[in-house]
């Protein structure tokens, strides 16, 4: 599996605080069966640790990537970040400030949870004006897509790529959440399922659980499409 959407770079947002708990939480991703991680931290925020491409940035995928090697941690490391939709987003997206999925056209966006349709689909269209297609984290999460449903589905059929979290499908994200994505994964609008993890304790990389709930409500769904197949074509630059 290839995990689209993981907090574990040490110290730059709210994931991993530190290399030790980088190194835990890749050792339980490829217990549970993964092989590559797209290292997304939180960008264009409000506080000071926007993570736009910098040097800096670029050398800590490369720092974290050496520090699984030495510790025989078998995963590979995968650039990206989760950029938030708000300030000068557009801004930034034209200056190239942003790091798209392993270099490719797809960059993985979020918006606050409580966010106006209106001002997603023209940060969406922004984001396709760069020749970039948005990949959008948990759209199960946001308040109006879980009035509407079919407003996320439209984005599908638009070409945004839909990307659930485990943890909305397990029922930790709260019951509208589960409700949205059990929905939009039943109706085919759902692209890729990732982890989202902060830590290993509390919102893991351990993708393994996902699978026999996955088998026992939701028969219709393709696993390996979805965790595996689709991911991989992202890091490699391929329509979907
Ligand atoms: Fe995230």
């Amino acid at each position: 599996m290839l995990d689209l959407h993981c907090h574990i770079l040490p110290g730059l947002d709210d994931g991993a605080e530190r290399l030790e708990v980088s190194l835990s939480m890749a050792a339980m991703a490829a217990d549970s069966g993964v092989t590559h991680i797209f290292a997304t931290p939180h960008c264009n925020t409000r506080d000071t640790r926007k993570n736009f491409r910098t040097p800096a940035l670029i050398d800590a995928y490369t720092a974290l990537q050496d520090a699984l090697d030495r510790a025989g941690i078998p995963v590979k490391i995968l650039s990206g970040a989760e950029v938030l939709a708000r300030g000068r987003f557009a801004e930034h997206l034209r200056a190239g400030d942003f790091m798209t999925l392993n270099g490719s056209r797809y960059l993985l966006v979020e918006f606050y949870f409580d966010e106006d349709p209106a001002y997603m689909e023209r940060c969406m269209s922004a984001v396709e004006a760069e020749g970039l297609i948005p990949v959008v984290a948990h759209p199960e999460r946001y308040f109006c897509v879980q009035r509407a449903p079919e407003l996320a589905q439209l984005w599908a059929e638009r070409g945004r790529i839909l990307q659930l979290n485990k943890g909305s499908l397990l029922g930790e994200l709260g019951e509208d959440a589960f409700t949205a994505a059990s929905l939009l994964l039943r109706r085919g609008a759902v692209s890729v399922i990732a982890s989202d993890a902060h830590h290993f304790l509390r919102r893991s990389p351990e993708m393994g659980e996902l699978l026999p709930l996955l088998a026992r409500r939701f028969p219709e769904v393709d696993p390996d499409l979805l965790l595996r197949r689709n991911p991989l074509r992202i890091a490699k630059d391929q329509a979907l």
